[in-house]
């Protein structure tokens, strides 16, 4: 039976086949492991000498947490009575048969997709992949300055967190205190451009001025490029006048239906006339922080798959264009059964030793 008759179960259901992050690869030293909360599901990523490698968070013998375990070679051993499992998730060896025994091949854990890209660690929950992680060049040309920032919890469902990013009409309320009391209201028409994988918003943005207070360099007229990815990839290019420039992304990761972390980072163009990177990134956080009380305290938590009861102006376009495009990638997902994923059962649920000595 599959459940994709409740759309407000669809979106996790779709996003199991895609790339989300779950850590930032500085965190994940070598011989490390981390734990994370990804679409409802507890998973672990530990890093081994020969790379990477993610499971589901429950070992298949009496249920231990992997996360205080620790990895001997490339094998994760679980807390408790010691199993240890290689990077696919079969267990290799159960101390208390005796080394060299023969091991089941039912005791096994759920494995899935790992990979490194822009600071992050990504995680993909299932075989199937919907779309490759997006392609964000400045990130990775040694010529601009490139700034990872710590994860961002909020308390708000992960498309709260993406309208909040794409909309304009907030700044001047929602940032007073940071961007500036004067950004101004009035949103002008913007150009929305819809691709196969997600849309771009082109906009000649106004400085953003305080009377009385000197404009930075961050606050200064730019040409404003959003570009999202679905499903949930959003891109902020800044091009200023004198031809220098950022580009910012934001992935909220789903953790519940209710919250989720922001993986983002700034990528500064070479010679960027401005404030240091640090203060950027400084300034950038404060920023989040006006966004995250914002979105926590929107009712519901999330934004429903079924329409909403709000009244829209035409500022709302780019949140608008996000619910349709994203309601049209899970629609042309395939349907997902909703026992198809792994579950963390115990290797013999019986109790019978016998099943797992192979
Ligand atoms: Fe993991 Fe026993 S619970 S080895
Ligand atoms: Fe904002």
């Amino acid at each position: 039976m599959d459940n994709d008759g409740d759309p407000e179960a669809r979106p996790f259901q779709v996003l199991r086949s895609t790339w989300q992050p779950v850590a930032l690869s500085r965190d994940l030293k070598a011989g490390g492991i981390i734990s994370y909360r990804l679409l409802d599901e507890d998973i672990v990523v530990a890093r081994m000498p020969s790379g990477l490698a993610a499971y589901k968070d429950g070992c298949p013998h009496r249920g231990a947490r992997f996360g205080l375990g620790k990895v001997v070679g490339d094998h994760l051993q679980c807390p408790y009575h010691g199993w240890r499992f290689d990077r696919g998730g079969q267990c290799r060896l159960i101390p208390s048969l005796g080394e060299g025994s023969a091991v089941a091949r039912s005791a096994k854990v759920a494995s899935y997709a790992v990979a490194e890209r822009y600071g992050f660690v990504w995680v993909r929950l299932e075989d199937r992949e919907a779309c490759p992680i997006p392609a964000i060049p400045e990130f990775e040309d040694p010529a601009w300055t490139y700034v990872v920032a710590e994860p961002t919890p909020f308390g708000a469902g992960f498309r709260r967190e993406i309208e909040n990013y794409l909309d304009m009409s907030h700044f001047a309320f929602a940032h007073a205190d940071t961007l500036g009391k004067a950004a101004i209201a009035l949103i002008d028409k913007y150009q929305v451009t819809e691709y196969p994988d997600g849309f771009q918003m082109d906009a000649a943005f106004p400085a953003l001025s305080t009377e009385g207070a000197a404009i930075s360099k961050l606050q200064q007229a730019h040409d404003r490029v959003q570009r999202c990815h679905m499903p949930n990839v959003t891109t902020i290019r800044q091009r200023f006048h004198d031809g220098q420039e950022r580009v910012l992304v934001h992935v909220p990761s789903p953790n519940t239906r209710t919250s989720c972390t922001v993986f983002w980072s700034i990528a500064i163009s070479p010679g960027f006339q401005g404030p240091a990177p640090d203060q950027q990134m400084a300034f950038a956080v404060r920023v989040l922080d006006e966004d995250r009380v914002m979105c926590e305290n929107q009712r519901p938590l999330e934004v429903p798959m079924r329409s909403e009861a709000c009244r829209y102006v035409p500022a709302d376009r780019l949140a608008l264009t996000y619910r349709k495009m994203f309601a049209g990638f899970c629609a042309a997902a395939p349907a997902i059964p909703a026992d198809s994923a792994p579950a963390a059962g115990c290797a013999h649920p019986s109790g019978a030793g016998a099943a797992i000595s192979g």
